[in-house]
């Protein structure tokens, strides 16, 4: 079976961090697992806070995997799964230094240069200056490399001990795989998954090959099952770029989705 749990992911995954709190509504995942029937899952990883909302909803007989290209990134699922299993009282939800405490040498972060974006945005006017202005300040913090992390952005879930029961009980089923959304067809077997997130993982631009790739993704789907994606439009490349979102529902035909609802950000495609 592909993929490692989490005890031995704090032991080999590492390295430098972008992403540590989700930048994704988790009530929207949370919905969106408690409507279906989740047996085998496939999930971008990211900072780890969707993968493990959308584990409390598997199925007791299922299999959870969360992948991602960066290291780095599955360890902190790793680690903020594991923080969950030994807590017995709230919060249930680790910051980014706690966890560098834990695991000293495992990972690192370059904080955000604020006074960058101090430069380029116009206090007085409440804006960026040009030609920046279009941007969120949240972009602008990720395009400078820096850690991503915001305290006031927890998941919903970091107090509640039932939802928090819920993810510890299928922390067993959860295994991390670092992989790449366009090839998992390498790993997994075709009409075998009820749900593939991608998150919001965007494109510098929408190639031929990476259509054809997707759809291998795509097939690993069984029928009925989804493929879930955050349309946050904020998050593209200085606007150039497309989303995986975008992708799919520009192709859907072509890949044999159906549109099947919106909540919020979060886009659902069907298989046919
Ligand atoms: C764009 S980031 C956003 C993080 C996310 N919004 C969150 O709240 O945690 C999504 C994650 O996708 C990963 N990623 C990007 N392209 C990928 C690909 N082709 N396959 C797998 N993971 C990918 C990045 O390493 C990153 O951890």
């Amino acid at each position: 079976m592909p993929g490692i749990p989490p005890q031995e992911a704090v032991t080999v995954y590492g390295g430098y961090v972008r992403y540590y709190h989700s930048t994704e509504s988790c009530r929207d995942l949370a919905r969106l697992a408690e409507e279906r029937k989740l047996k085998q899952v496939l999930a971008c990883c990211g900072g780890g806070d969707q993968a493990l909302t959308l584990l409390a909803g598997l199925d007791k007989k299922g299999i959870f995997w969360a992948f991602d290209l960066q290291p780095a990134q599955l360890f902190v699922l790793a680690a903020k799964a594991l923080y969950l299993l030994e807590r017995k009282s709230p919060p249930f939800y680790p910051s980014f230094s706690v966890i560098q405490k834990m695991y000293p040498g495992r990972i690192s972060a370059q904080p955000p240069d604020r006074r960058r974006v101090d430069r380029l945005y116009d206090a007085r006017l409440k804006c960026f200056r040009d030609p920046f202005k279009m941007f969120q300040k949240r972009f602008l913090y990720e395009c400078d490399g820096g850690l991503f992390e915001d305290g006031q952005r927890t998941p919903f879930w970091s107090r509640d001990r039932d939802y928090c029961q819920c993810i510890c009980r299928n922390i067993v089923r959860l295994r991390l795989l670092r992989g790449d959304l366009f090839y998992l067809d390498h790993f997994f077997k075709p009409a075998t998954v009820d749900l593939i997130y991608v998150s919001d993982i965007s494109l510098v631009a929408a190639q031929d090959f990476l259509l054809q790739r997707i759809s291998a993704t795509v097939a690993l789907l069984r029928r009925g099952g989804c493929l879930a994606a955050n349309a946050d439009s904020g998050e593209r490349f200085l606007g150039n770029g497309i989303s995986v979102a975008d992708m799919l529902e520009r192709n859907s035909s072509r890949l044999g989705l159906m549109a099947g609802g919106v909540s919020g950000a979060l886009k659902v495609f069907e298989k046919a």
